[in-house]
This record gives C-alpha cells, sequence and structure tokens, in this order.
C-alpha cells in the first residue's frame, strides 16, 4: 500500500506468477485518489519495486502491462526504461493491453 499523509491513497504490487497474460515478476501500480497523481508518487513507488526486485532475485527481465491508451502510465513506464512486448491484444472484457518490459 501506498500511504501517504496517513492515507492510502494507491498501492504497487509484484506478481511472481504469470497472470493475465503478463509474465513473471511483474510490477503493477495503481494512485486510486486523484488528488495525488502527478506529484512523482507513481514514479517513485514503480521503481522502488523495480529496485527491490533487482536486489532481491537474480532476474534479468522484469514484466508489466497497461490499457493500450493510458498516455500517464505509457510515460511513466517509459520514463523509468520499459519497452513494447510483444502486440496489443484484447480482454474478454474488450479491453486493449500492451505487455512491457524491462531488462535489469
Ligand atoms: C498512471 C499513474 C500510476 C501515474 O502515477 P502518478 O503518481 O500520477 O505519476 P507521476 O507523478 O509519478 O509521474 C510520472 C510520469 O508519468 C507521466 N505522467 C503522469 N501523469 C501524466 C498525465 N496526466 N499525462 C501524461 N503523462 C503523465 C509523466 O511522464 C511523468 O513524468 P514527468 O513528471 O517527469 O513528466 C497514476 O496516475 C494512476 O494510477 N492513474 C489511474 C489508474 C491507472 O491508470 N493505473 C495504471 C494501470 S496500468
Amino acid at each position: 500500500m501506498i500511504i501517504i499523509d496517513q492515507k492510502t491513497i494507491g498501492l504497487v504490487w509484484i506478481e511472481l506468477f504469470e497472470n493475465h497474460h503478463v509474465q513473471p515478476p511483474s510490477i503493477h501500480i495503481m494512485i486510486g485518489n486523484p488528488d495525488y497523481r502527478g506529484k512523482g508518487i507513481g514514479k517513485s513507488a514503480m521503481q522502488a519495486a523495480v529496485n527491490y526486485i533487482k536486489n532481491t532475485f537474480e532476474l534479468k527481465t522484469i514484466y508489466s502491462r497497461h490499457l493500450a491508451n493510458n498516455t500517464p502510465v505509457i510515460n511513466l513506464n517509459k520514463s523509468l526504461g520499459f519497452k513494447e512486448d510483444g502486440v496489443p491484444y484484447i480482454d474478454d472484457n474488450g479491453l486493449v493491453w500492451k505487455n512491457i518490459k524491462i531488462s535489469l
């Protein structure tokens, strides 16, 4: 959980098993409280998760995914060094996703 000012404003999580078409380990983030978006918190939390995996496991790649049209998260992940991984795909709910990965 990401807790700021004693409020839970979002979460960042690491998945260690393949889930929703994304290989492990994968990192995912959500800043649920809009008042706390755009303040550098998401980037800082994602970077902390990348560093945790880097320093804990002997792994070469971290994976993630995002909705194909989610500009904020595309920019955030690009700024951390994530690259596209394969072609976009549509899930059972009709949502278009893009997988991404970063080499450590
Ligand atoms: C997407 C999300 C995780 C970004 O977290 P955040 O704390 O708001 O982002 P930050 O302030 O750390 O910004 C990091 C980078 O993201 C990009 N970014 C953030 N908000 C943006 C916006 N509204 N438009 C475009 N780019 C944006 C920028 O590149 C920014 O870097 P910069 O400030 O150096 O330009 C957060 O806004 C969020 O959870 N939104 C709603 C749910 C969601 O989309 N979750 C992701 C599901 S895959």
